[in-house]
């Protein structure tokens, strides 16, 4: 019998995250092989990632790095088009909303091959997020639908999408519970548990616009803890640009899937404009100032234990300072067991 051939597609941190959950299940049931597409190329934004989390080593990798957007999308689409050529698997899998995932969706569709979508219908009805329009496209043009949440099935319902619409919890939620988050954080950056926030930045919207980046500092080094920051490329480029020295704040390198867990395990609030952050803190019970006006992930405000400030000084100050948290910490995002529900779908679709 011919073994089915899957490749999956991806390129950036929080896709190597999302892979590492399901990789193992779909050597296991297909020929799947990964294509990297470079997006992200140094050793801590992906290296450490394939080591820490055992991802299988990807067959190809396209080796993109840094270009505008554009650019990067198109040249991605040339490289896998001739890679999906050359082999012609049966579907491909794609991960979230990243460039990547468009790019290996769009070249996907126009050489004729299905396309899995994971993390299928997210929405922060924020089209000025480049993610956003990548989601819409991705759904568009997928034929599965893999949904974390009932929210993206609502979402995807609503945009007429209802054919091969599976809601099966979070990958991330998979290898969140396979992962024992770092214990000598405090230690290896000489800080004291619960005695600390910790902030991601990143986003476009709050990195490339330095009205709300210099904002954003301001804020910080207003706060009453100490604040620790892995520091994105993309921020570090901007703080080296503008000269802006921060105040009561200390920036580490970006950290492997162990060491953030065990930063964000141990800090006592989180401030971040990440997706993924906002679900890691939900289930490891820190609670989160979310610095946008919108999400992806709007039970996790609903439960009371992310806020949306977007840049509201006042308001992050007052949750920052006393902030009563929930009694209720319900089960978000599936049971730990996306993977072999998604895996298990696809079988069945492509025997
Ligand atoms: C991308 C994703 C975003 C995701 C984020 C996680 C898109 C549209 N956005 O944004 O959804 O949350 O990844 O990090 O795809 N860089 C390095 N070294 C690296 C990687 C990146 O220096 O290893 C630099 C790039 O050269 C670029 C900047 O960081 O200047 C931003 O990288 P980019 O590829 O645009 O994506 P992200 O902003 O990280």
């Amino acid at each position: 019998m011919k073994k089915i051939r899957v490749v999956s597609i991806v390129g950036t941190r929080p896709e190597f995250v999302k892979i590492a959950a399901i990789s193992p299940l779909l050597s296991k049931n297909f020929y799947h092989s990964i294509l990297n597409t470079g997006q992200h190329y140094n050793t801590e934004m992906a290296n450490i990632f394939f080591e820490q989390l055992k991802i299988q080593k990807p067959e190809w990798n396209l080796r993109i790095g840094q270009q505008d957007a554009t650019t990067q999308i198109a040249q991605i689409m040339i490289g896998c088009k001739n890679i999906l050529l050359g082999n012609r698997p049966d579907a491909v899998l794609i991960y979230g909303d990243t460039n990547t995932t468009l790019a290996g969706a769009l070249s996907s569709v126009k050489t004729n091959i299905p396309i899995a979508h994971i993390e299928a219908g997210m929405r922060s009805f924020d089209k000025t997020m480049p993610e956003e329009v990548n989601r819409i496209i991705c759904d568009h043009i997928s034929t599965w639908h893999f949904c974390s949440s009932q929210f993206a099935v609502i979402c995807l319902q609503k945009e007429g999408l209802t054919k091969n619409v599976y809601e099966t919890g979070d990958v991330n939620y998979d290898i969140f519970l396979k992962t024992t988050p770092d214990k000598n954080v405090t230690k290896r950056f000489k800080i004291q548990s619960k005695k600390y926030f910790l902030a991601t930045i990143h986003r476009q919207e709050n990195t490339d616009n330095l009205g709300r980046f210099k904002k954003i500092v301001s804020i910080l080094e207003k706060l009453p803890l100490p604040i620790i920051i892995p520091i994105h490329p993309r921020t570090e480029k901007i703080l080296k640009k503008t000269g802006i020295k921060l105040k009561n704040v200390k920036t580490i390198k970006p950290q492997g899937f162990v060491g953030m867990l065990g930063l964000l395990k141990n800090a006592e609030k989180v401030l971040t404009d990440s997706g993924g952050v906002q679900k890691e803190a939900y289930w490891l019970r820190v609670p989160c100032i979310t610095l946008r006006s919108s999400t992806e992930w709007p039970e996790t405000v609903n439960s009371g234990w992310n806020h949306l400030t977007d840049l509201d000084r006042n308001l992050i100050f007052k949750l920052a300072k006393n902030e009563q948290l929930p009694r209720n910490h319900l089960q978000l995002y599936g049971n730990g067991h996306a993977s072999e529900k998604i895996v298990k779908i696809l079988k069945k679709q492509l025997a």
